[in-house]
């Protein structure tokens, strides 16, 4: 059987699907970019890529060298293609300008250069998330491309899938038909097709959020929690099991494989603050992925891909995963 890689299956949707050449030209390029960030990655104590920079984000978190370093690969990768408009980052506090020298094209790219960063330094694995826009008409507008252009419901991407640097590394992908997963053949350096249409199960006994928040929480999840924490003799009359990897990208590759469900929600430590995660940058190319695969996604009143975002670095609290476990936690902020 011959093996399809992610040049053949974008070619092929190419034809298909009409997918525009410049689209599977940039999906090419993040995926080289990938591979890149996923050497270095693998290289640890011995590349010298551990450890901190000293620096801080715009979100106020400190910056790992890796942040950086994978930052700096895809915005090099990415930036002389003429696929792009523009870029933005989670570890950039302002839209990427493409340099002048270089060409522009009609896309947007967004990425979590590194997530799960905390999990660096401890060897368990990270990834990178990114989401494709289409860049609005400028009229003809010269000059640099303002945050406002990246300002789309996740219902605008084109594109959005995250690699995971795990005992194997792979790139998870939806162009809006269905997500197929990827695996990095090392020796032959190319990314196979190894997971064909991956459909998230409807039902789940297993669920995700970080417990050491419990007292911050608001009603609807205490609710919901302890519900399923009590397991059999509860409401819910199953038992159920936990996992928290505190890297999105390791526990959302769980739950595209075997179901379950994610919470990040608001809580009362920051109360401004909508959640943890952010919105361009991590859910909403997670919740394409999760819808594409028959799963769901809500911030607790609405789906997370019809939200208006009004800021690069908006974030957003997170519920998804399994239909039927998102439905009911959902409802339960509407009571
Ligand atoms: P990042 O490393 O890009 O800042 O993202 C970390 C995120 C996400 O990957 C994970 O689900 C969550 O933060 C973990 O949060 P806690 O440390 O609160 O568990
Ligand atoms: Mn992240
Ligand atoms: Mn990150």
């Amino acid at each position: 059987m011959s093996r399809v890689t992610l040049s053949r299956y974008l070619i092929e949707q190419t034809r298909s699907h009409n997918t525009p050449a410049d689209l599977r030209f940039l999906i090419e390029v993040v995926a080289r970019a990938c591979k890149e960030i996923s050497h270095a990655v693998s290289k640890g104590a011995l590349g010298g890529v551990l450890g901190s920079m000293g620096t801080e984000n715009v979100q106020g978190e400190v910056q790992k060298k890796l942040d950086v370093i994978s930052n700096e690969i895809l915005l090099e990768a990415n930036e002389w293609g003429g696929h792009l408009a523009g870029m933005a980052s989670e570890e950039m506090d302002n839209a990427y300008q493409i340099p002048g020298k270089y060409p522009k094209g009609a896309y947007l790219l967004v990425f979590d250069p590194l997530d799960g960063s905390s999990n660096i330094d401890v060897n368990v694995s990270v990834g990178t998330i990114f989401s494709v826009l289409r860049c609005p008409d400028r009229n003809g507008a010269e000059g640099d491309l303002g945050e406002e252009a990246f300002l789309q419901p996740g219902t605008e991407q084109v594109a959005a899938g995250y690699a995971i640097y795990g005992p194997q590394t792979m790139l998870m992908l939806t162009l809006g038909d269905g997500v197929m997963g990827f695996t990095l053949d090392r020796e032959m350096g190319s990314f196979v097709l190894t997971h064909d249409n991956i459909r998230v199960p409807e039902s789940t006994a297993e669920f995700a959020i970080n417990m050491s928040n419990q007292r911050h929480w608001e009603a609807p999840v205490q609710r919901y929690v302890s519900e399923l924490l009590a397991g059999k003799e509860g409401p819910l009359g199953k038992n159920y099991n936990m996992r928290w990897i505190a890297s999105m990208v390791a526990d959302v590759h769980r739950i595209l494989t075997r179901g379950g469900l994610f919470m990040y929600p608001r809580d009362a430590r920051e109360p401004e603050k909508p959640g943890k995660l952010r919105l361009m940058y991590e859910a909403n190319p997670m919740s394409m992925l999760i819808e594409q695969a028959g799963g769901a996604a809500t911030n607790g009143s609405q789906r997370i891909l019809d939200i208006q975002p009004t800021s690069l670095h908006q974030r957003v609290a997170v519920f998804l995963g399994s239909k039927e476990e998102v439905e009911r936690v959902t409802a339960y902020h509407q009571n």
